[in-house]
């Protein structure tokens, strides 16, 4: 039997006729910049956001670039981040010239650990930028009390955790700004790239949008140095198909979470752990063991998908080397990195196939 990480042909397979129409209404309208569409869209990712408003960009690395641009984070700024995530997260703060400053994660999420972030704030710090990893949040109490102690921005990186809840609230709602994307393989996943940034400040939504058309406005009167940075239309009309389904594909992610979970109780498998207070919706299942490059090995012969998310912090990335940090510096990110293995969790993940990749996990550690 072969289990893939992820089967989006089996979801295009389910929905196919929906979406035929969806992008061939758009044909038909030759719409395919902007339009009611995107508008659409956009309205409803910020009502199940519970925020007022949502600007749709062209993907998620564009929704972090926007938001720290629209809140002028500059080349003297410090932004407080997480190195264990995808390169976007600090990528983008490194491109607006301010200088990422990595504090180590919490080993039981992975996601990062606010009582470290207090130490990490200086007379430059200007934001935080948590990433709800996996599809859990971040621990938003504490990093929002440090903001507000430090009058300081907040970027949430939901990129990963659209309709994550912590608290009952939902993923983008509680910081300044949060930016989702719709790459193929999140748990709303457009056919190309797309993001989204949703926020309850006008003026910061009205700025994104500025930005993302070339900073135009009118069209040809450049009130910015904006650049274009559009959702498409087609994209728009898929993703509000997919989006009628995406409370129940993330309800199956989460029953096959609970299924591994049990069925992994008492094994020499570290699984991840969602807090009593979160609504995990599992963009990943990620697992950690002592020897997962064996692990990895006996995945691949078994013809089971995997992968590693992820495997070199991104303080130790070589675009960095500049910020000074070196091995040891952050130790749980460092060992999360060598441990991890993300396994099939995706909504139409069959029983069988689910089976399989138990068992031969339970082989692997001796069971
Ligand atoms: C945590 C995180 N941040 C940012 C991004 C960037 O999103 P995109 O690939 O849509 O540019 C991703 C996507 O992989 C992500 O996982």
């Amino acid at each position: 039997m072969q289990v893939p990480l992820l089967d989006l042909k089996a979801q295009y397979a389910k929905i196919k006729d929906e979406i035929l129409a969806a992008v061939s209404q758009v044909l038909q309208s030759q719409v395919c910049i902007g339009g009611p569409k995107v508008a659409e869209l956009e309205q409803k990712i910020a009502a199940i956001s519970d925020c007022k408003f949502a600007v749709g960009v062209s993907s998620g690395t564009d929704a972090i670039l926007s938001s720290l641009m629209s809140l002028d984070i500059s080349p003297d700024d410090e932004v407080v981040t997480t190195p264990f995530t995808f390169f976007a997260t600090a990528g983008c703060i490194a491109r607006t010239g301010a200088k990422p400053v990595f504090v180590d994660i919490d080993p039981r999420t992975y996601n990062i650990n606010p009582s470290l972030i207090e130490a990490a704030v200086t007379e430059r710090t200007r934001a935080i930028m948590p990433v709800h990893l996996f599809g859990q949040m971040a621990d938003m109490d504490l990093i929002m009390a440090i903001a507000n102690k430090y009058n300081l921005v907040v970027i949430e990186d939901a990129a990963q955790s659209i309709t994550s809840t912590y608290k009952g609230r939902k993923a983008g709602s509680i910081g300044t700004v949060g930016c989702f994307s719709f790459f193929p393989s999140k748990n709303l996943g457009g056919a190309g790239d797309g993001g989204m940034v949703v926020t309850n400040d006008a003026q910061l939504a009205q700025k994104i949008e500025l930005l993302r058309k070339l900073g135009a406005q009118p069209k040809y009167f450049h009130k910015v140095i904006g650049y274009n940075s559009r959702l498409d239309t087609l994209q728009a009309a898929i993703l509000e198909v997919k989006l009628k389904y995406l409370d129940e594909w993330s309800k199956k992610r989460r029953e096959h979470a609970k299924i591994y979970n049990e069925a992994f109780k008492g094994l020499d498998i570290i699984t991840p752990k969602e807090e009593s207070f979160n609504y995990h919706i599992y963009n990943q299942y990620t697992i950690a063991v002592k020897n997962r490059n064996e692990l990895e090995e006996y995945l691949k012969k078994n013809e089971i998908g995997h992968d590693v998310y992820y495997p070199l912090p991104m303080h130790l990335q070589e675009c960095y080397k500049d910020l000074g940090y070196k091995m040891g510096d952050l130790p749980i990110s460092e060992r999360c990195s060598k441990r991890v293995v993300s396994l099939p969790i995706f909504p139409e993940l069959v029983k069988e196939e689910q089976d399989f990749v138990i068992e031969k996990l339970r082989e692997f550690v001796g069971e």
